[in-house]
């Protein structure tokens, strides 16, 4: 497919952009850094611009596409991941306006210039867990895609608004436009780096609900919703399958849920289900921290 990702420069858009292209697509990527990756086309952009992304979304991806002189081919598809990606990096108006208008701005565009697939990254933070002022619990476990999304922070928010504006786009359009709920994004050199303390102090993990997701999974997520057609609207929740840390779901039940109803779950099961985009899209994830570590946290 011939996709235009905007922000894969990033943590998780580079991974992602990896693995799009390991899977044969084609790739430009619409960020205000280039990414220098073999094989990827770089376009520097600004999302809150719109004329910018029409243009983007219009234009030819590289060089080579001048050569048959049949004009500009159309994108396949918009993966769109640029964002300010949390909370206290910039002022929480300037976050709240540049991922809401941003947003608005790629799929208005991806939409009237006919891009009929589009992906959008949305956050583990709309369900209010993740920022929120002091402990807010999951109203159950595991959280799936109809917990309530009420959060309180600015950057959240954004993301709430981002979803009803692409379920709108997709009321319109009819084309198929999927969101994900992204969890924690963790790149391969962060096991080592990161997870012995996370295993040592699990409460580290509680505002991600003790989960996370591979940024290569992640790859693969996006992959699956590019190969999907015809679901129309869609939130999927992504996460690996299990903890990131070493307790057990019975011993986190005991210490951080006490009082939250908890519906069928395994013993080291994921409190951020993925379900949905298993059985909707095939998602499959192959990465876990144990491949990296022993239980203790040591590296193997
Ligand atoms: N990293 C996580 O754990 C996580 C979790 C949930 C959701 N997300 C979401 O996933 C997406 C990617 O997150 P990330 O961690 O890779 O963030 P990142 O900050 O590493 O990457 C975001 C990219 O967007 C680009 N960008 C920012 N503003 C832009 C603008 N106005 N125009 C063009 N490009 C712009 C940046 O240059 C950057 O390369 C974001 O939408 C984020 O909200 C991330």
């Amino acid at each position: 497919m011939r996709i235009l990702f905007t922000g894969g420069s990033g943590k998780a858009g580079r991974h992602a952009v990896a693995y799009l292209l390991d899977k044969g697509h084609r790739v430009l990527n619409v960020d205000q850094t280039p990414l220098d990756h073999p094989g990827v086309d770089n376009r520097i952009a600004d999302i809150t611009n719109a004329g910018q992304m029409f243009d983007v979304i219009a234009s030819y991806a590289g060089f080579d596409e001048l050569e048959p002189g049949t004009g500009v081919p159309r994108f396949d598809a918009v993966v769109h991941f640029a964002a300010i990606p949390r909370l206290l990096l910039t002022a929480d108006n300037e976050c709240y306006r540049i991922n809401t208008l941003g947003t608005y701005n790629v799929i208005d565009a991806a939409v009237k210039l006919g891009v009929r697939k589009i992906i959008f990254a949305s956050s583990e933070t709309t369900y209010g867990v993740c920022f929120a002022d002091g402990e807010r619990k999951p109203d159950y476990l595991p959280i799936d895609e109809e917990h309530p999304v009420v959060p309180e922070d600015s950057y959240a928010m954004s993301k709430v608004v981002n979803e009803v504006t692409a379920r709108s786009f997709q009321r319109r359009s009819g084309f198929d436009i999927y969101g994900i709920r992204i969890n924690n994004v963790i790149e391969p050199h962060e096991y080592v780096q990161n997870f012995p303390a996370y295993i040592a102090e699990p409460s580290q993990r509680r505002r991600n609900i003790f989960a996370y997701i591979d940024a290569r999974d992640l790859g693969h997520m996006v992959d699956q919703c590019l190969v999907t057609d015809g679901l129309g609207f869609q939130i999927f929740n992504a996460s690996n399958d299990d903890h990131s840390v070493g307790l057990s779901s019975a011993e986190l039940i005991d210490r951080y849920y006490q009082g939250v109803p908890v519906r069928q779950i395994g013993e080291r099961q994921t409190f951020y289900s993925n379900e949905k985009a298993k059985k909707m899209l095939g998602f499959n994830p192959r990465y876990n921290w144990r491949m990296y570590l022993d239980d203790n946290g040591a590296v193997k």
